[in-house]
């Protein structure tokens, strides 16, 4: 027997791994059955009505006409409208009624570029992804054709969206399969897959990005001698390629300031900085911004582009009575004043118990929880929402 292995710390580590790795994976099979769909809930013709931004009474009307999709009408007569539907008549409107068109239908028009949202932080557990989900999902419901990508080898936002990374991805599934740097390389267009919920697509992620940050030094060294793409622009080329399918990009960054954030940071037009407004987690963002900003000049130096529309500070999972928290926030609003989104996050059970079931707030009915912590959370993720989508427009010149 091979002494030297069996004492070896690799070996060992490596053994537990795939034990720990079996185990999880007849757990998640239990919870998650590897061809279980996720599906997206019906919506009523209430809320149908109001994230169309027409009456009840208007869509019953076009119902009644026949007009537009037949939505499901229950014994009692309750319409529920899926969000295809609810798409389908966002089209119907904005054809039938062409000067309102743009209200019915927002997609991006001539001159307005495409906006790509990086969420970042390098402190874990800032809710990074769930700022990025609950973004992604709120502009679908908008109208919004949007795309999120999945940057963390963690793969969470993956998860959440439906694709089970571990049984669904195949080798360059992942946005790595459009960055790297030899022949392999396909088109982002293969890689994106539509998603249960209507106008949200997603580029998966999985370890296999990890590839990325271990070629790249390789590719630096061969770069100074004058061949290749730099690694910075890679992202930006990747999405470049589908910029006409979309209105928003938003990319769940790992939490670390590797070349796959960076990738991140150069091809995107805004960014969101997550803060759990906690003095622990404060003193790393400003480690986090120093070295950002330490790394970003280099690349800028290299030639990337860094321009961004807008940067803000989200403050999520925020406890609005907590003494020191205010402080906090009270600290940032004063150091960053417009650079921080007015509407924090609050931090609420409804967001972490939907999270267990990998749902959102946006998919659970508002019965499923308690009626004013549901409301109380979702009231505050819509606000930060929408200021977010405030500034988009605001770049695209639109009231
Ligand atoms: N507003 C909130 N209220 C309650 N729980 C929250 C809230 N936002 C996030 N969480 C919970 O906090 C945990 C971490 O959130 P999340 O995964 O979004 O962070 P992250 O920054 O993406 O983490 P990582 O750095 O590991 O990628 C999750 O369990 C999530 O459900
Ligand atoms: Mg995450």
């Amino acid at each position: 027997m091979d002494t030297a292995s069996v004492s070896s710390t690799d070996i060992r580590i490596e053994r537990q791994a795939k034990q720990l790795s079996r185990q999880l994976k007849v757990l998640s099979e239990h919870l998650f059955p590897p061809h279980s769909q996720k599906s997206l809930r019906t919506f009523t013709s209430g809320e149908a009505a109001q994230l169309i931004g027409v009456s009840d009474g208007y869509l019953r009307q076009l119902s009644l006409d026949g007009k537009g999709p037949a939505p499901d009408v229950s014994s009692s007569g309750r319409r529920s409208y899926t969000l295809s539907q609810i798409n389908e008549l966002r089209h119907h409107l904005a054809t039938s009624k062409p000067k309102d068109a743009l209200s019915f239908l927002p997609h991006r028009q001539r001159g307005e570029k495409l906006q790509t949202i990086a969420v970042t932080n390098f402190k874990g557990g800032s809710a990074k992804t769930t700022t990025s989900l609950y973004l992604a999902q709120y502009l679908a419901l908008s109208g919004y054709r949007v795309l999120a990508i999945d940057l963390d080898p963690q793969a969470s936002l993956s998860a959440m969206l439906g694709v089970q990374p571990e049984f669904d991805l195949g080798d360059g599934d992942t946005l790595y399969g459009a960055i790297r740097y030899d022949d392999e390389r396909k088109s982002l267009r293969e890689i994106i897959r539509p998603t249960y919920f209507d106008g949200l697509h997603l580029v998966p992620g999985n370890l296999e990005l990890m590839e990325f940050e271990h070629e790249t030094p390789r590719a630096l060294a061969e770069r100074r001698a004058g061949k290749g793409e730099a690694f910075f622009q890679r992202v930006g080329t990747a999405i470049a390629e589908v910029e006409s399918d979309y209105d928003i990009v938003v990319i769940d960054c790992p939490p670390q300031l590797g070349y796959l954030t960076l990738g991140a940071v150069c091809a995107s037009t805004a960014m969101l900085i997550t803060v759990h407004p906690q003095m622990v987690d404060v003193a790393s963002m400003s480690q986090f911004l120093l070295m950002t900003s330490d790394l970003l000049a280099v690349v800028r130096k290299a030639g990337g582009d860094l321009s961004h529309d807008f940067i803000k500070y989200v403050v999520t999972r925020h406890e609005p009575f907590d003494g020191p928290q205010s402080q906090i926030v009270a600290l940032l609003r004063s150091l960053f004043s417009d650079d921080v989104l007015t509407a924090t996050i609050l931090k609420s059970t409804a967001i972490s118990d939907a999270g267990l079931s990998k749902q959102t707030l946006y998919e659970i009915e508002r019965g499923q929880v308690r009626k004013t912590t549901y409301d109380r959370a979702l009231e505050s993720v819509n606000a930060a929402n929408s200021e977010v989508l405030a500034n988009i427009r605001k770049v695209w010149a639109r009231k």
